[in-house]
This record gives C-alpha cells, structure tokens and sequence, in this order.
C-alpha cells in the first residue's frame, strides 16, 4: 500500500473513497450529510459508519463518515481506531484508493500519524498461510492536507508509517506458527530486521549461555530439542543526550506446553503468542532504529520452547540463576520467569542503568484486568509515571498493580532461596515480585502482557490474532525520553 499526502483542495482529491471524522454534536454540512444529522442517522458516535455514494460537491466516488465521539474527548488514540475501522470497512468492500481529511486543528503531525496508523494496522490481515486468491489489498491511502500544514502532515505520514509498520512486524512474527518459529528462527528474523535497520545483533547459543551460568533459562530449554537463543539487538544514538541505557526485555517463548507440569489440550494452540513480549520489543527496536532517539536502547530476548521431553526439568528441580540465586521449580509452566530472571541479570550487566520487560507471564492477569488493561508493575515510580504517560498518549491501556515486599512470602521455597510460584492467590503479583528478585535495584517496570497481546475476536480496527501491544508505548517513551 502506498501513503502519500497530497496538497489537492479536498472537493479535488480522487479516490475511491474519502474517509471524513464526524463529531457528535457537530453537523457535517457537507456532501449531502446535513439531512442525514439532522434525522440523527449520523450522530458521530465512535466508530459509527456511513457510506455515501456520488457525493455532491466532490471528485472522490464515495464519502465514509465515520464517528469520532464529542470533540472534548478527542484524541490522537481515538482518531486512530475510527480510521481503522473506516479503512477496514472500505477494504472489505474491496475499495482500492483512500482518501483521508481532517481539518485543523487535528492536522498536526500527531493527528497525521495516528491516521496514518489506523490505516496500516487495519490492512494487516493474519493470512499468511492461506492459499486462495480472493486476498483483498489496498494500494492507496492519501492524506488530503493544507498548504499550511503540509510539512507537518508529511512528517506525521512519516512517522506513522513506521509505528504501524514496526507494530504489523510483531503482529505478524507472533502469528507465526511455533514449528515455524523456533527459537533459531526468531533470532534469524531479529538478525535480517537488524541488517535491514542498521541495528546490531548478536545471538547468545546455548554454550555461551553455559558460559554464563544462565541455569534458569537453561533449565526451561533442556526439555525440547530446539536449542534457545538470548537475541540482543543494539541501538546507540549519534548524539546521546542522556547518560540512560534502557534495557527492553521480552518474553520469547515460542510455544508453552506447560513442560512436565503440562497445559490441558483446549486452547493449548494460542500458546504460540507467548513470545508475545519478545516480538513486541524486536519491533519496538525496529521503529527505534529508524526514528532514532537520543539514548542508549537494548533490546534483549531469550527464545526458548517450553517442551515436556525426556530432558525436561522436573518440579522440585533446584536451579541455579546467573545471578547466583537458587530457584525451586515448582511448577514448570511458570518458565517466562525463569527464562526472563537470567535475562534481567544479564541486561544488568550489560550496563543497563532502567529496564522494562514485556511478558505474557500470567493467566492471572486476565483474571485481575480482562483484556482491556496490561498489568503494570514498577520498582521506580518515576520511570512508571513515564511509561503510564507514553501508554495513554498511545491508547495503550495499562494499568499499575501492586508490587509490594510482603507478597514475598509467597514465592518462600524450603530448599532453595525462592520458588518459582506463588500458590493460588495473586499470581499476576507473585510472578512480578520472583522478577524483582533479578531486577534488583535497577528501576524496572514489568508489563504482564498476556491478557492484552491476543485478540480473541475482530475488532472494527483490527484483525484478530496479535494485537502488537506495547510497541507504541515503548517507542514513545524512547522519543520523549528526559533524564
Ligand atoms: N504463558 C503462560 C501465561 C499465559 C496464560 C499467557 C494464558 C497467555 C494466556 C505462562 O507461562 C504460564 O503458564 N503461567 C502460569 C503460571 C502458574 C503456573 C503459576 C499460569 O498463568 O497459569
Ligand atoms: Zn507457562
Ligand atoms: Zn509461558
């Protein structure tokens, strides 16, 4: 698909189809709508669509009024969800050339982005496997701006071109299969997106990680006969206007059988997303590298396969982390934190002075949020402010949970110096505090992804499947970054 803006007056732009905000509250006048408000057929409410054929007063062939809810409410966040749902509803009709206008004061880059957004995360379909030709495809999505703000709009296109493309990226790396995906092949695709962006990549094996006594990670990974992998990818500004090295950890878990403690059969298939967290980071280094903020960013993420074989580590193993602490693996489907405590370590000593990690880590998540909110939790108010700051600037939900030292009693082991899990109650808080324990004293936030990066059904902005969370909000609070 091709984005592009264009200077043309609005009633001049020729597409298939012109794609044009409706306020609540607010007549549009225009195309022949005004009867249409008046009789409340279009009230612009959110995500309300109304198709209208041979406008009057334009060359575009179509006008779709989509609803954007009352003007006090608006934003970028909800800008992005109505053109989602806008470019959806055309490409089903198999409409090829869009054509978007918003008047000012939202033709700013912000607004222009958000849009642009919309657009290429309502394209992605999970199809990659389907072999008919009845595959629907849009070639043309315009930006129709002012001569005033044109630079403007065109930086915007830019920008947002980048965020949707590098959140498709995740979309679509997590919707890849996990006999496709194998932990070597996740670091081969970290690796080409490295190349093609300029970023460094290195791929820690399974003797280097032996090397470093990574027994936790190792523990999880001796059970399938894929080898794992621990990817790093490397940015560095040209001129850092901070002394941070952030340190961006994901869960890369290419498919959790629950090992020997094992999952039950239904519904067992989705468990390829749990490396939701890892591709969210791999695609938040790929708009990283190419919108390049002023700080040190280093991405970090074990990739291993959570298998039951005849290798595979046993509850009541005792494993010893990198860091020197002993693990009690009581249940070995609780392995993201396993394979994410050596990491974290790692990431540390790497030099990482703040760390965030994404993880489809806990059902319990779920249980506390729904799929509406991320679980948010922080050793550092601070650098939480930020991340709650960029998420809501990106509509991101995320929601701060509690991480407080009493919980700790839970994860107590009486052979070793933690367990892994935390019994029944607060899970979601447990498996926060066993990351503490590696985080340590670096401030850290940790984001329980796992009831907010899967899809179960359509939504009118997005396919089902990987939702790609979390990528925007990381490549925000990268670009707005202050120490
Ligand atoms: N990958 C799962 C968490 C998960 C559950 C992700 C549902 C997405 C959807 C994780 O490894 C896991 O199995 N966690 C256990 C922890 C328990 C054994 C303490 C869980 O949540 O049941
Ligand atoms: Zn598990
Ligand atoms: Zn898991």
């Amino acid at each position: 698909m091709q984005i592009r803006t264009d200077l043309k007056p609005l009633h001049q732009v020729e597409a298939d189809a012109l794609i044009i905000p409706v306020f609540e509250g607010k007549k549009e006048e225009r195309f022949g709508a005004s009867d249409l408000c008046a009789s409340g057929e279009v009230a612009g409410k959110p995500l309300e669509l109304t198709l209208l054929h041979h406008p009057p007063g334009v060359a575009a062939k179509r006008v779709l009024l989509v609803g954007v809810g009352k003007a006090e409410k608006f934003t970028s966040a909800e800008l992005r969800k109505a053109v989602g749902a806008a470019f959806r509803h055309l490409k089903a009709k198999s409409i090829k050339n869009m054509a978007f206008a918003l008047d000012t004061p939202y033709s700013g880059a912000e607004f222009v982005s958000a849009a642009v957004e919309g657009a290429v995360l309502g394209d992605y379909e999970p199809d990659r496997y389907k072999t008919g030709n009845d595959k629907k495809s849009v070639e043309q999505f315009v930006i129709a701006a002012s001569e005033g703000t044109f630079a403007e709009a065109q930086s915007g296109v830019a920008h947002g071109q980048i965020i949707g493309e590098s959140q498709n990226f995740t979309r679509a790396m997590v919707n890849e299969p996990a006999n496709l995906l194998t932990p070597t092949r996740m670091a081969e695709a970290a690796r080409a997106m490295a190349q093609e962006f300029q970023l460094d990549c290195e791929v820690l094996d399974q003797p280097k990680m032996t090397e470093l006594k990574m027994g936790s990670l190792l523990g999880v990974s001796q059970g399938s006969a894929e080898p794992p992998a621990l990817i790093v990818l490397r940015y560095r500004p040209e001129k850092a206007q901070s002394t941070a090295h952030l340190g961006l950890v994901g869960k890369g878990v290419t498919f959790d059988t629950g090992g020997i403690s094992i999952k039950p059969a239904d519904g067992m298939e989705k468990m390829k997303y749990d490396m939701a967290g890892g591709a969210a980071m791999i695609g938040a280094m790929r708009a990283i590298a190419q919108l390049k903020p002023a700080l040190t960013i280093t991405g970090f993420i074990p990739c291993v396969e959570n298998m039951p074989g005849s290798r595979a580590q046993r509850p009541g193993d005792i494993v010893t982390a990198m860091s020197g602490k002993t693990i009690e693996v009581i249940n070995t489907d609780a392995e993201g934190r396993l394979i994410l405590a050596d990491t974290l370590t790692y990431a540390r000593q790497q030099g990482c002075t703040h760390l965030i990690d994404a993880a489809t880590l806990t059902g319990a998540v779920a249980v506390a949020l729904g799929h509406l909110n991320v679980g948010l939790f922080s050793s550092d108010d601070a650098l939480r402010d930020r991340v709650m700051a960029a998420s809501k600037a990106e509509g991101e939900r995320m929601w701060p949970l509690p991480l407080e030292e009493d919980y700790k009693d839970y994860l107590k082991s009486a052979f070793a110096d933690v367990a892994n899990v935390g019994g029944r109650y607060g899970g979601a808080v447990t498996a926060a505090l066993f990351l503490k324990e590696f985080s340590e004293d670096t401030p850290w936030v940790h984001l329980d992804i796992a009831g907010t990066a899967w899809l179960d059904e359509n939504k009118p902005f997005l396919a089902k499947g990987p939702s790609g969370v979390a990528v925007r909000t990381l490549v925000r609070l990268a670009m707005d970054w202050k120490d």
